[in-house]
């Protein structure tokens, strides 16, 4: 027993120090004197496809539907989403857009051609959802205009010309077509995309032959000036490099962003992604782990960038993005059909921390996707419509659009980990709002322990915090159409005490406050 005395106060000295680590504060420190670049609000954009009910039945219900719409567009669904203030709107696809033939989406709705959508369940697309049903609900929601065109299965000449059709001044024939539709001012288009996954379902290229087809395209993308779109490359996915790096370097005129998509899947296989809900833990690490390794390869795709254009004229647009579970038991696998818990929540504050870090280059990133695909804002059956916790993360962070980022010093993260994966269970990000608040956003990505905090502002003290914090009893906690408010932000406050503010940040949660210095 004796020899064992030394051995067991080793283990016991061991503990308390462990004990008294894990209750020592996380050290925040705002860095207000160096303020980064402006965080574009177009990252907060989003993405509505061609696909599932993310149009039709989800924000379409038609000119004559009994549910409330205005011109065909749900009041309610448009209702929830202009309180999000969309930035951005990606439209009409993904894969779609590489299919999608913009004349047949225009004229009488009677008289429009069905045809079948080969990239989403080989359903019918009525074609009812065209350019000016679309540019009504971008002025409904008061958003910008991404149009995605045609090239992998379009012509040159049918592009140029849906973008005279859009924007044309004049008395020229398309200007009269789209008079004679019912629309007498051109549209403003912000922003004009050249293919989608030229790599994969938009046409299996090289990034050569891309790079080629695009200074061919580009040429012909013209417009009336002062409403001249920002001109769009499609890049690569994932981890790799070589699409930025040969568009980057081929590519010296007409192209101000390359776009770039990743998907967060919890086992990183394609063919058994995980589920949206009941998932074991393991699986939370796994697809909270995935927005550090975004973070990694921005940094290189941002060392490509420099060295290609060190003018920085041009931007990234994370154009998709967002987690891909198995499809929900009992739908269309090809509708993308998934739930949506707190793990989305918690996921999508982690890209904007992400996206916030390289504010320099990422100009633009697009959910995919808006409403019922994927890790959707909203989602609706029939008349009912639920707000996910990702759309309550999105709402939380509206403060940081136009905000200008501000670095934040951590000192004494731990690391939350389990199996293969370890991540830092804080991700923070601060900025100094448009208004000229203070604004800071953590998440505690350890779902069983809470985090102490310590806060300060340039090495000094804070008075207090106010804002709003989104947490729940499961990691796999949802709304649902008979429960819409499971998941839903709880305001939050915390004051110092002798000059010193701190705070504790639960578990698996995401908060945004104001602070006071
Ligand atoms: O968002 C769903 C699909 O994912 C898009 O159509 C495509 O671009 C990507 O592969």
């Amino acid at each position: 027993m004796k020899h064992l005395l030394p051995a067991l106060s080793f283990a016991l000295a061991t503990m308390m120090s462990l004990a008294a680590r894990a209750a020592e504060p996380v050290k925040i420190d705002i860095q207000v004197d160096k303020p980064g670049p402006v965080i574009a609000r177009q990252i907060y954009g989003q993405f509505a496809e061609h696909l599932g009910a993310g149009i039709y039945g989800g924000l379409w219900v038609g000119l004559d539907a009994k549910t409330p719409n205005v011109r065909g567009w749900r009041s309610d669904v448009v209702g929830a989403l202009k309180a999000l203030k969309v930035p951005v709107l990606r439209w009409p696809g993904g894969c779609f857009a590489d299919e999608y033939h913009w004349r047949d989406g225009i004229g009488p709705q009677g008289q429009r051609p069905p045809r079948v959508n080969t990239s989403w369940g080989g359903v019918i697309e009525p074609n009812a959802v065209g350019t000016h049903e679309f540019m009504d609900l971008a002025e409904q929601l008061g958003t910008e205009v991404y149009i995605n065109a045609n090239l992998g299965s379009g012509t040159v000449q049918e592009m140029a010309e849906w973008l005279e059709y859009l924007t044309a001044e004049g008395d020229t024939a398309l200007a009269r077509q789209r008079r004679a539709n019912g629309r007498e001012q051109p549209w403003k288009v912000q922003y004009w995309g050249i293919g989608n996954e030229s790599w994969g379902c938009g046409g299996h290229m090289k990034p050569t032959y891309y790079a080629d087809l695009y200074k061919h395209w580009s040429t012909f993308a013209k417009a009336p000036r002062g409403n001249r779109p920002k001109l769009v490359a499609s890049g690569g996915q994932e981890l790799e490099l070589n699409w930025v790096e040969t568009l980057s370097a081929e590519i010296k005129q007409r192209m101000d962003a390359v776009t770039h998509h990743q998907y967060s899947l919890p086992t990183r296989d394609w063919k058994k992604k995980g589920s949206a809900v009941a998932f074991p833990e393991s699986e939370w690490i796994s697809t909270l782990a995935v927005p550090q390794v975004i973070d990694g390869y921005l940094a290189k795709h941002r060392e490509i960038l420099d060295r290609n254009d060190p003018a920085k004229k041009l931007a990234i647009y994370f154009d998709e993005w967002g987690s891909w579970y198995d499809p929900e038991p009992g739908t269309d696998p090809g509708f993308l059909v998934q739930r949506n818990t707190l793990r989305d929540a918690v996921l999508a504050a982690l890209h904007f921390h992400v996206f916030h870090r390289h504010a320099e280059r990422v100009k633009m990133a697009n959910i995919a996707q808006m409403v019922n695909v994927l890790q959707a804002l909203v989602i609706t059956d029939k008349e009912r419509m639920v707000l996910t916790p990702t759309y309550h993360s999105f709402a939380m962070h509206l403060p940081f659009m136009d905000a200008t980022s501000l670095p934040v010093q951590l000192a004494g993260v731990p690391n939350y980990s389990l199996g293969q994966h370890s991540i830092p269970a804080l991700s923070a990000s601060a900025a100094k709002g448009a208004n000229g608040k203070l604004l800071l956003s953590l998440t505690n990505t350890n779902p069983n322990q809470d985090l102490p905090l310590q806060l300060a502002v340039g090495g000094k003290g804070v008075r207090a915090v106010s804002g709003q914090l989104l947490t729940a009893a499961a990691m796999d906690a949802e709304n649902r159409f008979d429960a819409p408010e499971r998941v839903k932000p709880q305001p939050f406050q915390a004051q110092a005490k002798d000059g010193r503010l701190a705070l504790t940040l639960p578990a698996k949660s995401v908060l945004v406050v104001e602070v006071q210095p």
